[in-house]
Formats: structure tokens, sequence, C-alpha cells
């Protein structure tokens, strides 16, 4: 806690404020005095540094700064490009265009003018309009080097992976240094577990994206200066990446396609976890299971914290605490659970520990530049880390996973890697040597990267290891790139009202800067959470990527059912909610793995022209017809919801809006307040209480929920689904199916559909893949708010209730009551006409 004095006049430096102070360190670069293009790089030299510029696409630059002749195009581990870099830039066409003050390069999209007195650097889209133009570039005598490029107060920012604060990060300040804070998790806390150096910015709807591929520490300012942003290196090089989108979802699209996707999560994963810090030993965890099936709340997952080790050391079981993991994990599994133990970086320096022998002797921790191996103090007292920047590192610590997966463990728990330790810089010195495959570093130059490092070489060997199955890692640190190893949770929030709220832009941003597999302890780790936080934050939960109840020592106990009646009931209602919208959330992940658009977006990503959406911070779409609007304050039962343009209707009650605009939604304790989109599809399951690998789900039972009364006549959802599990959807074992919805009206007004004159809704079925086998006969419909009485469903028989469909191999119902039609087709459906 600090005082007043923190503020002693004597003590501060007056060096911060919308001042332009900044400048005064280091100088401006200056002219340039030779240029020159080769191949595909054009160079920039002046006095004080130089640039080398290349397209890596039509609509993506990257600048990199250089002394000397040579340029080092190396990248770091964050750069996996989803095609070759030759693939892509052979493909470029670049005019360069000499003149006396500038030179321009023009491809089919933009035009990059690049002005010489001083250096500075100018982007239009071919139409003219500018896009980007940088202000100045410093240098100081330490190498640090600041990228200031112009913006006004009408811009938007974005990305950043997992700050706090709001959406919009305009006016905000942020370093990217991987850092371990317990506490506090505030608006002025600028640098978490996860550095992801990726700013995306709109400008009306015009967006560019910036990565700087610097592991070491950065700064991005947009609030020191009204008129430009300031990006800052401090070590290392000034590795550049302009990506032109004009959307941001076209800037997600190139920045994954350079940093990599997420891999298809296996579903179990995508169910509900349970944990805690830490369920005590082997009967606690049974009784958990037991627990969670007696009551019927579903559950895939129960995570295994720091108290199953021996003293804390990784790759042990605590004799006395589990004495057969063996034992435990068979009747777990019997139960259909998965367990996902946590490991941390830190192995014990302990003369008798094979681990700590195995490394020594190994030569794989990180050392000092005279060569004796760095310790440092974290949960089992003094302890050595493995330096993952070496592949042979990399390979022993995978290969010792096969501790867990021996016992049928498939996912693991990466903690504590930023990495944390508990001294006084929080971490490891900077000083200390990276071997970097013979390439050797400092820890300040490569800190971002241990954390994704730790995950590649645990996912790598979870995968070597576990033959056909996708396994689960769960990291907390991380920099670009992490997407393609590991989920991210968002560290050890508190049990406050503020943090529900703050991890929608958090879980938001991150999906913006391609972590989409995200989300936060559910209930809060730190404090007391109460029976109505708890149901509020699982309601909100139930509908983010990553879905996991976890607190800390000596908290509360915020199992499901710790609160007894009303919230019992409704937790188990939304965790079934999780599991029924199981195939929709399935098919979006899988989206995500092919495009690298979150799961979970801001109303920004799909309403970007309506400056409206700018900031909204407390609601979120899911894919893009599903609005979920949370309630985060205690003791409130309505809030104020913001519908952008389209037909909306409430979930709960089936209400009409004609939008854009701000209604008040009605949401007692059971309810979160949501909004369905008309076009919108929603694939759904019966409720399972978890997943069983190699069985379709509930028997391959599908439902696909049609929202009609889309204006636009016309929308296509996108259905994916395979075994779940296994990686035969790489050899075609998936379906795939893009499902249109049409409207169309025989109007008496103009307005057709618009006017609710809809005579006829046709739904078809574009089979692009069907390579997997669900088990099933027949898929279900249901067709919501219908404007007219059907008469026919293509050539299947009506039926006279919804109990007579149920048993018969296929027809229809309508019941005009709710207008809800209900449809029953075979599985192989190409089409449906109602009329
Ligand atoms: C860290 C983690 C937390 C975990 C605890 C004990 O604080 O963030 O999730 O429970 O360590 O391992």
């Amino acid at each position: 806690m600090e005082s007043s004095e923190s503020i002693h006049p004597d003590k501060n430096t007056h060096a911060s404020g919308r001042v332009g102070s900044e400048h005064k360190l280091g100088q401006v670069i200056g002219y340039v005095t030779d240029a020159g293009s080769s191949g595909k790089v054009h160079r920039f030299y002046t006095p004080d540094g130089n640039f080398a510029v290349r397209f890596l696409n039509h609509d993506t630059i990257r600048i990199k700064m250089f002394s000397g002749d040579d340029v080092d195009w190396s990248s770091t581990q964050a750069v996996e490009p989803v095609a070759s870099f030759a693939d892509l830039e052979n493909a470029v066409t670049v005019d360069v265009l000499p003149e006396e003050s500038v030179i321009t390069l023009a491809t089919e999209t933009l035009r990059v003018v690049v002005w010489k007195y001083p250096f500075s650097l100018q982007v239009f889209t071919k139409d003219g309009t500018l896009v980007y133009k940088t202000d100045s570039v410093w240098i100081d005598k330490s190498g640090s080097v600041k990228w200031i490029a112009q913006s006004d107060e009408t811009e938007h920012f974005y990305g950043l992976g997992e700050k706090t604060s709001f959406l919009d990060k305009r006016g905000e300040r942020y370093e990217m240094w991987n850092s371990d804070v317990y506490a506090p998790h505030v608006p002025e806390i600028e640098a978490l577990y996860e550095s992801i150096p990726l700013l995306l910015h709109m400008r009306e709807t015009l967006s560019y994206g910036v990565f700087l591929d610097n592991p070491g520490r950065t700064v991005f300012d947009m609030r020191s200066r009204k008129d430009a942003y300031t990006i800052q290196t401090s070590t290392g090089d000034l590795d550049l990446y302009i990506f032109f989108g004009p959307s941001i979802k076209q800037v997600i699209e190139k920045y994954t396609g350079l940093t990599g996707r997420m891999p298809l999560p296996p579903k179990w994963a995508l169910g509900y976890h349970q944990s805690r810090y830490s369920y005590m030993d082997q009967e606690e965890v049974l009784e958990l299971a037991r627990t969670f099936r007696a009551k019927q709340i579903p559950c895939d997952v129960i995570h295994l914290d720091i108290h199953y080790m021996e003293g804390y050391r990784v790759f042990t079981f605590d004799q006395a605490r589990f004495p057969d993991p063996k034992a435990m994990m068979t009747e777990l599994a019997e139960m259909g659970f998965h367990i996902v133990p946590i490991v941390d970086p830190g192995v014990k320096r302990d003369p008798r520990y094979p681990i700590y022998k195995e490394g020594i002797a190994g030569n794989f921790f990180c050392k000092t530049i005279e060569g004796t191996v760095y310790t440092g103090d974290v949960w089992p007292g003094e302890s050595a880390f493995p330096d993952f920047t070496s592949d042979n590192v990399a390979a022993w610590w995978g290969e010792k996973q096969r501790f867990y997966t021996d016992l049928g463990i498939r996912g693991i728990w990466n903690d504590m890697n930023e990495p944390a330790i508990f001294n006084e810089i929080k971490t490891m010195e900077p000083h200390i040597m990276h071997d970097n495959n013979g390439n050797p570093k400092t820890h300040a130059e490569l800190h971002n990267l241990y954390g994704m490092l730790m995950s590649k070489a645990t996912y790598e060997g979870l995968r070597s290891q576990v033959g056909e199955e996708r396994p689960f890692v769960l990291t907390r640190a991380g920099y670009s790139g992490v997407q393609r190893y590991a989920a991210v949770w968002t560290g050890d929030n508190r049990s406050f009202w503020e943090h529900m709220a703050m991890a929608m832009p958090m879980v938001l941003n991150l999906g913006l800067s391609g972590v989409t597999f995200s989300g936060p302890d559910v209930g809060g780790f730190a404090h007391h959470t109460t029976g109505e936080l708890l149901t509020r934050w699982t309601q909100m939960g139930a509908f983010f990527p990553f879905f996991r109840n976890h607190s800390a020592l000596d908290t509360l106990r915020q199992e499901p059912w710790a609160f007894d009646e009303p919230y019992e009931t409704i937790i188990r209602d939304y965790t079934n909610w999780r599991y029924r919208w199981m195939p929709h959330l399935y098919s979006l992940f899988y989206g995500a793995t092919q495009t690298g658009v979150p799961v979970v977006r801001p109303l920004v990503l799909e309403y970007p022209s309506d400056p409206r959406t700018t900031n909204i911070s407390d609601q979120f779409l899911l894919g893009e017809g599903i609005l979920v609007a949370p309630i985060y304050r205690p003791d409130t039962t309505a809030r104020s919801v913001y519908l952008p343009e389209g037909v909306w209707y409430d979930y709960w009650t089936g209400q009409r809006y004609n939008t854009p605009g701000h209604i008040l939604a009605d949401a007692p304790l059971d309810k979160i307040p949501m909004y369905i989109k008309a076009g919108t599809v929603i694939a759904e399951q019966p409720v399972v209480q978890h997943h069983v690998n190699g069985s379709p789900v509930a028997g391959g039972q599908l439902l696909f929920r049609v929202y009609a009364g889309n204006l636009n006549g016309s929308s296509v959802y996108t259905f994916y689904e395979d075994d779940g599990f296994t990686f035969a959807h790489e050899q075609g074992e998936y379906n795939l199916w893009e499902i249109t919805v049409n409207e169309s009206g025989a109007a008496s007004g103009a307005g057709g559909a618009a006017d609710g004159n809809t005579t006829e809704l046709r739904i078809e079925w574009n089979r692009r893949q069907d390579g997997y086998n669900a088990g099933r006969a027949a898929i279900d419909l249901q067709i919501h708010q219908l404007s007219f009485e059907p008469s026919t469903v293509d050539g299947l028989n009506q039926v006279s209730s919804v109990a007579e469909l149920a048993s018969a191999p296929t027809g229809w119902h309508y019941d005009s009551a709710t207008h809800t039609l209900y449809v029953k087709a075979a599985d192989d459906v190409a089409s449906l006409t109602v009329r």
C-alpha cells in the first residue's frame, strides 16, 4: 500500500504528462543521404540509422532498422507464417518511383511515400486516402528507438493483448513486459502477464495494425501527445510490420497469417473447467468429481494446483496427498473427467531431485554470463529455470511431459512463466543469458518470449506423446504467436465486480490480438466471491472462449454449489447452456483457426462504421449474430443495451427491435440480457455432462435454431463438426456446411421481407465437406419468428404436435402461438423451402 508520501513534491520528477518532454531524449533521425532498391528490399540510409522496407504482400510492409550494410531479416519465434514469406513476397509487384525529395513504392493497393528530408513515411490507399503517417523517428545513445506516428483524437486503438482499462486504448500508455501482477489489476497498471505488441488503429472505417516484433521491454504510448502516438524499444531491433486492412478483420487475418493461428482445440477443453488453489488431495478431487455428476452440473476438466506436487517439484506427485495418481486418473476417466495439472518453470535446486540433476547435467538452465546457473526463489524455494530459447532444452522439457501423459493426462497448465520470481524486480535479472540456439542474448532482450517458448515446448512434447489426440495447454504468460500453442487465462483477478467488468475488454482485445482462446478466472481468483457475483460471472463466462472457475487459497469456496439456491440452479442452467451451444461454439472456434477472427468480438469489429460502437466495453458478440450484455453490478436487474443496425430479437421474450438504438433490458438474477439478430443460425445439441472422446456428442443429435426476419433477405452460417479430439480432420474427416437462409417476399409494399411480408423462407446446405459421420439419420430445425403461417415445407409431412414429430422420421409442425416452425429433415438434406 502506498501513502501520500509517494507524491511528495521532492520525489516527483514531473517527467510525465502531455508535454512532449519525451522528445528531450535522443535525437531525431535526419536526412536520407542515400537510398536504393535491390530485389525486394528498399534501403534508406541516414547518418543516425538505416531503414530497410520490404512488402510481405501488396498491403503489408516490414520495416527494419539496421546499421552497416547487412539487414538481419531473422525474426523471433512469434513469426510462423501460414504461407511462406517467399510465396507471399513473390506475388507482389512494387513500382519504385524516385523523385527529388521522395521515393514512392507502389503496389496494386498501396502507395508508400518515403520522404527524405528528414526521413518519414506516408502510406496512401490506391484512391489517395492517407492511412498512415510517421511524425518522426528518434534514437538515443542506448539504441532505444521511438517511432512516432500521427493520429488525432477521432481515431481509435485496439489490440495490445491483455491490458487493463476499456476497449479503446486511446489516451492510454502500456508497456510490454510480462509481469506477475498479483495486485492490483487496475487501469494504471501498464503491464500484465502477456505481451502482444500489436496495435490496431482505426480511423472511420480504415484500419491498420502495427506489430513491433521485439520481445524486450517496449512501450506503446497513446497518451502523451494529442497528435501522435509512440512505439518505443529499449533493447534489440526496431522490427515493425504494418498491415493495412482496410477492415479490422482483415488486419487480424493478415497478422495471424504471419504469427499463426490457434489449432483446433479438443472439444473437452471448450467445456467447463473447475479449479482451486488447491484441491488438496486425491480424495478431495474425486469427491469434487462425484459431486459434479451427482448434481448434474456439466464439467469436463479439473485442474490440479501446486499442492499435488512434492514440495512443489514439477513432475512429481506428493505421496501423502496423492498416493495413487493412476487409480485416481482411472476413476476420473470413468466419470468422464480430464485432469490438467499446473507445471511452473522453476525447478527446485535440490541435488537429489532428478529433474534438477538432469538439467544441470544437460546444461539446460539459464546462466549468468560467467557460466553459473542462475537461481531465483519461487514456490519450491531456490530454483533454476530451463532455457527454453534453445531447441534441445525445449525438447528435454517436452519429453518430461511423459510423466503426465503416461497417466492419461492430455492438458497442462503453465503458470509463473513470465518468469515470475520472488525478488524485487519480480523476474529474472536482465543480464541473465539465454543461449538462444547458439546466438546468445540477454534476458532483457528476450524476456517476453519466455512464457510462450515454455508453452511451445509443452505443446510439442504433448503432441509427440499422445498419438492422434489433440493436446491442450493453458498459459499465463505469452507473446505474439502464443495462440499456436496455448489458451490464455487473464491471471490473478479478484472477486470484484469491477474485475468481472474488466474481463470483457481484456478478452475482446486479446481476441483482436490473435489470442481468441482466453478467459478470466470465473468468480474471481483472490478475495471472496458471493453467490450473486459467482452467478453473474458464470452467466458471462459461459459465453467466453475459455470457461474456468478458479479461486485462491483461503478464499470462500466457489464451486457452483457453494452458495446453495437460487445460485446453484442458475449456475447449472448456464453451464448447461454452454454445452447446448457447443456445436455453435465449436463452429466459431473452427472459423478462428481459419482466419484468426475471434470467437467473441467487440461490436466495433462487426459495425465499424457505427461510431457508437467504438468503445463498447460491456457487451460483446458471440460470432456475428448473438449479442451478450452481462450484468456486472450487484443488486442490478436492468441495464441499458446498445443494439446496432439490423433486426434484433430478445432471446428471452422474442420481442423484436428495429435498431440502431439503446434499450433497457430486464435482467432478474436468472437472466443475462441476450439478443439474436434476424438471419442468425445457432447449432445446438442436447446437454451432456462431459465430452466422450470417440463418440459423437449426444449420439450426433443436432438442432439448428434459425431466426427469421432478416432485412437483407439472406445470411450464411458456417457449421463445422468433427470427432472433436483427434487430428483426423486434417485428413478430411470433418463436415463443413455453409447454410444459407434466404427470405423473399411477394410484398404488398415495396419493402418485401423488411416489412414483415416474407412469404417464403429457403434454407440451403452447401456441403463443402462431408467427411465425418456423426451417426445421425435426421437433423432438427426450429425456425423462430416466422412472419407467415406455413402451408408447405418442401416434400415433408405436416404432423400435429412436437411430440409426434419427435417420433416421426421426418416432418414439420407449426406452433402458431409462438410462431415457431419445427422441422425434422434427413441428415443429408440439401435444401428446405417453407411457404
Ligand atoms: C499463481 C496463478 C494462480 C495459481 C497460483 C498457485 O498465482 O496465477 O492461478 O493458483 O499461482 O499456483
